[in-house]
């Protein structure tokens, strides 16, 4: 096909040997199948800030660092040359997580480095060869369900550990290879320790995998591994190899009304969110 005018950089630097095809365009990104060499790759572009509806972009962004100062001062006084320091930090956040977390054993696309504003990374695909389909697209039988949500929950245990809180993780953003689950999309990552909204990510993220799992195994359903994953990390006794039991038992402190209140607001802002990305990734597949 004809190279995108965003690719044609990666083409003429030799990155890129032909662009195959358009895959999914989605509301941060639009992602093409491409040839590097003898391997067949995926290419995201990502699209320029005004063009994302990212709406809860000050919530991940919290605790990101910049290791130069001068940078820092700039993203948040939100001049241009800080708009532009501040796309590439975005742009470079899911990268940067990549790295770190095939480094930590999780299972994610393999990165190949981010130029341009455009991600290279392995392709997913399923044992026929072709790409690999998203969660929300089968269905799987219940013991399917119950190995696949516990490496979830294994994967995101070692995300943890590696200081990261993926922020969006669904059955959106988890494509299903021959192995099992492969987790995508984290421009979002969140630092575990340097954010205040980690925990309530930590648990959203894993209520998500947990309720969707939930649909084939409803036996899933009561177990509380995100709660118990945080206890652990905040005591600094989380590692990878760490034996989880998915039980959890809330102390009986008196409640505090107001936090409870803020935390159901949440969650119904949350479904909303939700139900508008089930609305609009219908609308945006090819
Ligand atoms: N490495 C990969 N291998 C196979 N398919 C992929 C890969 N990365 C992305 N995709 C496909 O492209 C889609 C969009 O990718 P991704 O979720 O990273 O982008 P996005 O624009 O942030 O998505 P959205 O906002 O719709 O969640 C995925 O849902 C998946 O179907
Ligand atoms: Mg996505």
């Amino acid at each position: 096909m004809k190279t995108p005018k965003r690719l044609q950089p990666l083409v003429d630097e030799g990155l890129i040997d032909e662009v195959i095809r358009p895959l999914m365009s989605g509301k941060e990104a639009d992602v093409y199948i491409v040839r590097c060499g003898n391997d067949i790759r995926c290419a995201k572009i990502y699209k320029e800030a005004q063009k994302r509806s990212f709406k809860k972009a000050v919530e991940y962004r919290e605790g990101r660092k910049s290791r130069n100062s001068r940078r820092a001062r700039a993203m948040e006084k939100g001049s241009s040359y800080g708009r532009q320091e501040q796309e590439q930090a975005w742009q470079n956040a899911e990268v940067d997580a990549l790295f770190r977390l095939a480094y930590a054993g999780v299972r994610v696309p393999k990165p190949y480095g981010c130029f341009d504003g455009v991600l290279l990374m392995e392709l997913i695909t399923d044992e026929a060869g072709y790409v690999a389909p998203r969660l929300n697209d089968v269905t799987l039988t219940a013991e399917m369900a119950i190995a696949h949500h516990a490496m979830v929950m294994k994967d995101v245990q070692r995300m943890l550990c590696a200081g990261i809180i993926h922020g969006d993780l669904s059955e959106f953003n988890v494509l299903l290879d021959d192995k099992g689950p492969v987790i995508i999309d984290l421009p979002q990552a969140v630092d575990a320790a340097a954010n205040n909204n980690a925990k309530r990510m930590l648990l959203r993220d894993v209520n998500n995998m947990t309720q969707y799992y939930g649909q084939f195994a409803p036996s899933l359903r009561a177990s509380k591994y995100a709660q118990e994953m945080w206890l652990k990390f905040e005591s600094g006794k989380l590692s990878p190899d760490a034996e989880l039991t998915g039980q959890f038992v809330e102390t009986e402190q008196s409640a505090d009304i107001d936090a409870i209140l803020a935390e159901i607001q949440a969650a119904f802002e949350e479904e909303q969110d939700r139900k508008a990305r089930i609305q609009s990734a219908t609308e945006d597949e090819y």
